[in-house]
C-alpha cells in the first residue's frame, strides 16, 4: 500500500471537527501505541495524551516490535538533529512518524517524508486524532504487508500440496498449512465419504492443535444441519462464527460439541470452509478453530476465553476459501494418481496372470503331445512283455528281464497319465460328487501319509453344495497337495483341511480376474510349514520343477494338480510366507445337482475269451500287431488294416460276419467314429471297441464321448483289452 500524501496540522484542525468518535470510543480501538526516542522532547506531548494511548520507547532494541503491532513515532524536529536520525529507521520498520516541526522550517520537513507535520503548539485533542489516524494507517499497511504475505504463502502452499501424492500426508499438510496461514490454535478435517446404499456422510479425519495430534477417523457426522462442518458440507458455504456456544436461534446450524469433549478444547471462534473442487463438488470441509484449554479441564473457563480467543478476522474466509479449493484440487489428483496406481497393478497382474496361462497352455500341449507318442510305445512295450512272461518260464533269465522292464513300464505309464493330467487331456469321468465325502473318505489314509508329527485336521464349514468331477483325480489332488505339505513340515507342524462354499465377492478370497464363475466349492490345505519364496511360487505349476533332492521329487505334483483342477474348469490359488507356511486353495464350480452313489462293479477273475470275428484297424504297426495277437490268444477270429478305407474293403470281403470293430480314434482320411458309421451297412449290428493315446479333447472332437462309446486308453495291458472287447461284444445291441 502507497503512503498517504502528507497532511498539513491546518487541514486535520478542520477534520478533527468531523471525525472526533474514535477519542471518545477507546474501547473499540483499544490500544494505540505511540512510541518516542529517549531524551526527546516529544515526551511532554505525550502526557497530555488520552489513556488508550501507550507510550513505547523506540531504540534500536524495541525495533522489531514496532514490525508486529501498529503504531507510531512521534518526533519534535524543533532544533535537536537527534530525533532527527530516528526517522529513517522507523521508515525502515514501517512504522509511520508524525513531526513536531516549526512552521518556518520547511525545508526539514521536505526531507523527511513524515505522515504529518504539527506545529509543536498543537493542541492535545488535535495532536490525538492525527496520532490516531496515522495509527490507523499503520494498521492497513500492516494487514496490507500481512496479506501480500499471505498470499505468497498460499502459493508456495498450493505447489506443495500440488506435489504431494499420499492422501494421509496431503491431509495432515492441508491442515497444518491452514492453520499457520489463519493463525488458527486448531483445526480438524472432515472428508465427504460414499456408504454403499445409503447419502454420504462426513468422515472425521484429523483434528491438530499445537499439542496434540488427534486421529479420531472412526467418527462421522451427517451431512446436515446439524454440525457445523455437516452445514458447511451441505450448503457449500463458509461459516465464521465469533462464538460457537453463543449463537442466535436463527443460525442456520447447530454447534455439534462432542469433539471439544473428546478433545479437551472449548472452541470459540470458527472458520468452517468446504473444500470445493473446481467443478463445484464439495469433497470435505476444513475446520479452523481458535480455542482455549485448561489443563486437567475439558473447557476453559468463559472468562479466560472472552478475553484471550480472538476472532477471526473477514479476510481470513477469502484466504482459508482459497487454500481450501486448492486442497480440493490436490486431494482430487492424489486420489486420481491412486486410482490410476492401482488400475496398473490390477492390469500388471492380469498381464502377468495372461502371460502364466499362455505358458502353461504351451508346456501342457507339449506334454500333451509327448505324453500320447509315448503311450503306443508302452502299449507294446507292456504288451510285448506280457506276452513274453506267458512264453518264458520263471526259472528262465529272460524271465526276471522281462519282469523288470515291465515294472519300468508300469512306471513310464504312470509318469504319462501325470502329464496327461497337466496338459487336461486325460480321459475324465466327472460325476456329482460332495467334497466332504471324498476328504472324509481319505481321512484315514493321509492321516497315515503325514505322520505323526503332524496335527491333522479335516473340518466342514458348513454344508456344503456338490461339484462335478472325477472323485479318483479329486482323490489325485488331494493326496499330492497332503505330501507336499508333509514335505514342508519336516519336523513336524499342522495341517488343516477344509472344504466350504464361496461365492463371488467372498472376503475370504480374492478371485482372480480369469475367474468366470459365481458359485465355487472351495478346497483349503493349509500348512505350517517352510513355506515359499516369491521365486518358487511363480514356477510351482511347470512339470519337473522342483525344489527336493534328487531322486524324491519329480515335479509333477503340482503341475497335475493344476491341469485336474482346470480341466474341472476350477482354480488353484496359492499363498505362502517363507518360514510361516502355505495354503492352497482349490475352487471347484458348484454343481446343481444332488451328489450320485455309486455301487462298484467287482471285477471278473480271468480275462474273458471269445470266437467272434474282430476288425482291428490301427495306423501303428507295432500295436496293430499286438493287438491282433493278444485277439488270437483269446480265441478271436481277427482281421486287420493299417486305415479306413482297407478296412472298409475288408468288411466287404469277409466270408465272416464282423462283430466288433476295434479302431484307434484319429487316422489319417477319416476318423474312428466316422469308419464306424460307414461300415454299419455292410455289417449290422457291428459294435465298436476305440482305442485312444489320448485325449479328451481330440476325442470330444471327433465325437467319441457319452455312454454310447466305449474306449479303451493306451497304454493297455493284454488283460485289459480282452476284457474289454468281451465287454463290447456282450453289451446290449445299440436301437437303431
Ligand atoms: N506346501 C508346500 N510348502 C512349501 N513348498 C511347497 C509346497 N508345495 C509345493 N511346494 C514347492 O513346490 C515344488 C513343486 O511341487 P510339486 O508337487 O510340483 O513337485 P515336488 O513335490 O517337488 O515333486 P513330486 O510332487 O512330483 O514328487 C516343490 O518342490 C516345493 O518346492
Ligand atoms: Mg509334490
Amino acid at each position: 500500500m502507497s503512503k498517504p500524501t502528507p497532511t498539513t496540522h491546518d487541514s486535520l484542525d478542520r477534520t478533527l471537527l468531523t471525525t472526533a468518535e474514535p477519542i471518545r470510543d477507546p474501547l473499540r480501538r483499544p490500544c494505540h501505541s505511540v512510541w518516542y526516542r529517549p531524551g526527546s522532547r516529544a515526551v511532554s506531548h505525550l502526557d497530555r495524551l488520552p489513556k488508550h494511548f501507550t507510550r513505547r520507547c523506540f531504540s534500536p532494541r524495541t525495533l522489531s516490535l514496532c514490525q508486529e503491532e501498529p503504531g507510531v513515532l512521534l518526533v519534535d524536529l524543533t532544533g535537536d538533529p537527534s530525533d532527527m536520525a530516528a526517522v529513517p529507521a522507523a521508515h525502515d520498520a514501517g512504522l509511520p512518524v508524525v513531526a513536531l516541526v516549526d512552521d518556518d522550517a520547511p525545508h526539514l520537513a521536505s526531507g523527511s517524508r513524515c505522515h504529518a507535520y504539527l506545529s509543536p503548539s498543537v493542541a492535545p485533542l488535535t495532536l490525538a486524532t492525527v496520532l490516531h489516524e496515522a495509527c490507523e494507517w499503520a494498521r492497513v499497511d500492516m494487514e496490507a504487508r500481512q496479506m501480500s504475505k499471505q498470499l505468497r504463502d498460499l502459493n508456495a502452499i498450493g505447489i506443495r500440496l500440488s506435489a504431494e501424492r499420499d492422501s494421509d500426508t496431503l491431509l495432515a499438510l492441508i491442515l497444518t498449512k491452514a492453520r499457520e496461514i489463519t493463525r488458527s490454535d486448531a483445526g480438524s478435517l472432515y472428508v465427504v465419504e460414499p456408504q454403499p446404499g445409503a447419502s454420504p456422510h462426513l468422515r472425521f479425519k484429523l483434528a491438530q492443535n499445537d499439542t496434540i495430534r488427534v486421529a479420531l477417523s472412526e467418527a462421522t457426522l451427517p451431512i446436515s444441519a446439524d454440525s457445523v462442518a455437516g452445514y458447511v458440507a451441505l450448503s457449500g458455504e463458509v461459516q465464521r462464527i465469533d462464538d460457537a456456544y453463543d449463537r442466535s436461534p436463527e443460525a442456520p446450524c447447530r454447534m455439534d460439541a462432542s469433539f471439544d469433549v473428546r478433545t479437551g478444547y472449548r472452541t470459540v471462534t470458527m472458520l468452517v470452509v468446504p473444500m470445493k473442487t473446481p467443478a463445484g463438488k464439495i469433497i470435505g470441509v476444513l475446520e479452523l478453530l481458535n480455542c482455549k484449554q485448561v489443563a486437567g479441564r475439558p473447557f476453559a473457563s468463559l472468562e479466560a476465553i472472552k478475553y484471550e480467543v480472538l476472532p477471526f478476522p473477514e479476510r481470513y474466509q477469502e484466504l482459508a476459501a482459497s487454500l481450501a479449493s486448492q486442497a480440493a484440487v490436490a486431494l482430487e489428483n492424489a486420489r486420481l494418481y491412486e486410482e490410476i496406481e492401482r488400475s496398473y497393478r490390477e492390469l500388471s497382474g492380469t498381464q502377468a496372470e495372461l502371460a502364466q496361462s499362455h505358458k502353461m497352455e504351451a508346456i501342457g500341449r507339449l506334454a500333451g503331445g509327448v505324453a500320447h507318442d509315448f503311450n503306443n510305445l508302452l502299449t507294446i512295450i507292456m504288451g510285448r512283455a506280457m506276452i513274453g512272461l506267458t512264453q518264458v518260464s520263471g526259472g528262465h533269465p529272460a524271465h526276471q528281464a522281462l519282469e523288470s522292464i515291465k515294472a519300468a513300464a508300469d512306471r513310464a505309464a504312470a509318469l504319462t497319465r501325470q502329464l496327461l493330467a497337466f496338459s487336461r487331456k486325460q480321459t475324465i469321468q466327472p460325476r456329482v460328487v460332495d467334497l466332504h465325502g471324498v476328504l472324509v473318505g481319505l481321512g484315514p489314509m493321509l492321516e497315515r501319509l503325514v505322520g505323526e508329527d503332524v496335527e491333522f485336521k479335516i473340518v466342514q464349514g458348513g454344508p456344503l453344495w456338490s461339484v462335478l468331477a472325477d472323485p479318483a483325480q479329486l482323490e489325485q489332488v488331494i493326496f499330492n497337495l497332503t505330501v507336499n505339505a508333509r514335505d514342508a513340515m519336516p519336523d513336524g507342524g499342522r495341517l488343516t483341511l477344509e472344504a466350504s462354499n464361496i461365492l463371488r465377492g467372498d472376503p475370504a478370497v480374492n478371485l482372480p480376474s480369469t475367474a468366470s464363475g459365481e458359485a465355487y466349492v472351495m478346497l483349503e490345505v493349509a500348512d505350517t510349514g517352510a513355506g515359499m519364496d516369491p521365486e518358487t511360487q511363480a514356477r510351482i505349476f511347470e512339470p519337473f520343477f522342483t525344489t527336493k533332492e534328487l531322486n524324491r521329487g519329480t515335479g509333477l505334483g503340482l503341475s497335475t494338480v493344476h491341469g485336474i483342477v482346470s480341466q474341472h474348469g476350477g482354480l488353484v490359488l496359492v499363498d505362502s510366507i517363507v518360514g510361516q507356511g502355505t495354503t492352497f486353495r482349490i475352487l471347484l464350480p458348484r454343481a446343481e445337482a444332488a451328489p450320485e452313489i455309486v455301487v462298484p462293479v467287482p471285477a471278473a477273475p480271468t480275462a474273458p475269451r471269445g470266437t467272434e470275428a474282430v476288425l482291428v484297424v490301427e495306423d501303428d504297426e507295432e500295436v496293430r500287431t499286438l493287438v491282433h495277437e493278444i485277439l488270437m490268444a483269446s480265441g478271436y477270429a481277427v482281421l486287420e488294416s493299417a486305415d479306413p478305407a482297407g478296412a472298409k474293403e475288408l468288411c466287404v470281403t469277409s466270408t465272416v460276419p464282423v462283430s466288433l470293430l476295434v479302431t484307434d480314434v484319429v487316422m489319417p482320411g477319416m476318423s474312428g467314429p466316422q469308419l464306424a458309421e460307414s461300415i454299419k451297412g455292410v455289417c449290422p449290428g457291428v459294435k465298436v471297441l476305440y482305442l485312444s493315446g489320448y485325449t479328451a479333447d481330440a476325442l470330444r472332437r471327433h465325437g467319441v464321448e457319452g455312454p454310447g462309446s466305449t474306449l479303451l486308453t493306451k497304454p493297455f495291458l493284454p488283460e485289459q483289452l480282452a476284457r474289454s472287447v468281451r465287454e463290447v461284444l456282450d453289451s446290449r445291441p445299440e436301437r437303431p
